[in-house]
């Protein structure tokens, strides 16, 4: 697989950004093999929230968050011309040979494999890491709402400046969550996996990524 990409639930505030997104991965499928895989977006919100009030067993809360995943990947692929769910890493490799997009939906082979620990650590980026490797992927592409990782949040932080490029072992010391999730650099230290924070709100800087140039983005390196 040339590439696996994350598409954030964040995009989901903005549907005519979102749609435009999706229509540029499914032309993007056409010339380039790429899985996209769904982030959780509000749907996770949810089990968080379920998971402060009533204290979930972790397994329980990591297996509906993941559940979360396929039900944005199902959305997604409704609104993505030219795209497949499918639930196995050979069905992404079968639709990205002819042009397809495959959108994997993770829960089922997360739930068989279960090679990930049941926190909040673990979120989307981290499955989508995981799953690139598993697909040989060259590149790991984290599509969010803001142009990468930043020295603060942007969205609070006027003074927060984006990092364009970042080590694993740096990213790893930060120890806080940024627009990835914390457990992330822990799988991209294992993996080959030249790895990228991009706004997906600008579908043209994803497609430059694929198109090996360098746009506005955090680029997270070994
Ligand atoms: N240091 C930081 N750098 C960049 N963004 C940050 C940072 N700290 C917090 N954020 C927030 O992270 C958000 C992106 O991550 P978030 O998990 O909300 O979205 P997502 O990963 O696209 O969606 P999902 O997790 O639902 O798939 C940004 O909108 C930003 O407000
Ligand atoms: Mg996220």
């Amino acid at each position: 697989m040339d590439a696996t990409l994350k598409i954030g639930g964040s995009l989901a505030e903005e549907p005519e950004r979102l749609r435009a997104l999706c229509r540029e991965l499914g032309e993007i499928a056409k010339n380039h093999r790429i899985t996209a895989v769904p982030g959780g977006g509000r749907f996770a919100d949810v089990v968080r929230e379920l998971d402060e009030r009533f204290h979930l067993h972790d397994n329980v809360a990591h297996n509906m968050a993941i559940l979360a995943m396929d039900q944005y990947g199902m959305f997604l692929s409704s609104i993505t011309p030219g795209s497949r769910t499918t639930c196995t890493l050979d069905g992404a490799r079968r639709h990205s040979e002819v042009g397809l997009l495959p959108i994997l939906l993770p829960s089922r082979m997360m739930s068989r494999a279960d090679p990930l620990p049941h926190s909040w650590e673990v979120t989307s980026d981290s499955i989508t890491a995981y799953i690139a490797g598993e697909l040989g992927s060259e590149k790991l592409l984290l599509v969010t709402d803001v142009d990468g990782v930043y020295t603060g949040d942007p969205k609070n932080d006027p003074a927060a400046e984006l990092i364009e490029e970042i080590s694993v072992a740096d990213l790893s010391k930060r120890g806080v969550r940024t627009s990835v999730d914390v457990y992330l650099s822990k799988i991209i230290s294992k993996a080959t996996l030249d790895c990228y924070v991009v706004n997906g709100r600008y579908p043209e800087r994803v497609r430059a990524i694929l198109d090996n140039e360098l746009p506005r983005c955090t680029r997270i390196r070994d």
